[in-house]
């Protein structure tokens, strides 16, 4: 029997014993998602697909092994969910994906690869954010951002901010962004995980500078961090602090 996944829980750490009851079987997956998992394990990308470390809406994110023992994430995109049709905005414009057509499923491989290549301009940048490994239709491997014991990090919104100094590397990152050509446009607590310094995660949203809207979504992405660390009573004002990202 499989395993049923909650929706959106989060594992404690109980969870993470690989009993082998706990061990994921080929019902989680679908065929498109096995064909192209198995394609990974035969090119020696991965060697063994772990546990889920969070399920929602739009992908599940997997801890998965690779032959020399090494822990990767891997991110499967949800084909059979349109909940894209919301996010069409940061397609449209985004001239790296001019002319997507079809149905939902060309919108949301579009999604996969616009994220692993934002990871890649993130990467050749020196911003805080996984690693892009491996990239196939709509799963996407990169670095795993947890401790060595294979633990995930917590995301920022469970354990609160440590300080002054994660709201500076995060700005810090935002301005490097903007100045290498990128938005991240969905930068909230949710999408931060507590690495030290904090890592980003979640680009697959992201827009470059040419994007009709690129400046609203930096604007958002700035006020959303602001906002989020003045509850914690670090306060920086919104307007120098634009001026200084654009420096
Ligand atoms: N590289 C990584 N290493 C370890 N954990 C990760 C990594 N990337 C993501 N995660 C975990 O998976 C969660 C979901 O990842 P992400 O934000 O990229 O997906 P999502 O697009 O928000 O999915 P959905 O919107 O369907 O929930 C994160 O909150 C984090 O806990
Ligand atoms: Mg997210």
């Amino acid at each position: 029997m499989a395993r049923r996944i909650s929706r959106r829980k989060k594992p404690s750490k109980e969870d993470f014993v690989l009993k082998p009851e706990r061990k994921i079987e080929s019902e989680v997956f679908d065929r498109d998602t096995l064909l192209v998992l198995s394609k990974m394990i035969k090119k020696g990308i991965i060697a063994n697909v772990d546990y889920p470390i969070s399920t929602g809406k739009e992908a599940n994110i997997f801890r998965a092994t690779t032959s020399s023992g090494e822990f990767v994430a891997v991110k499967i995109y949800k084909l059979e969910t349109a909940p894209f049709f919301r996010k069409a905005e940061y397609l449209e414009g985004d001239p790296r994906f001019m002319g997507i057509k079809g149905g939902d499923r060309n919108i949301v491989l579009a999604f996969a690869r616009k994220e692993f290549k934002n990871l890649k301009i993130c990467e050749a940048t020196g911003i805080n954010a996984p690693r892009p490994l491996y990239m196939q239709r709509h799963v996407l491997v990169m670095s795993f951002i947890g401790d060595t014991t294979g633990l995930p990090f917590q995301t920022m919104n469970m354990c609160g901010p440590r300080g002054e100094s994660d709201m500076n590397s995060i700005l810090d990152n935002i301005k490097k962004m903007y100045h290498a050509g990128l938005v991240h446009a969905d930068i909230s607590e949710y999408n931060i995980m507590m690495s030290a310094p904090p890592t980003l995660i979640d680009f697959g949203q992201g827009v470059i500078l040419s994007h009709p809207r690129a400046m609203e979504f930096l604007e958002r992405d700035v006020r959303n961090i602001l906002k989020y660390f003045e509850k914690h009573g670090i306060k920086l004002d919104f307007g120098k602090t634009m001026g200084w990202i654009k420096k």
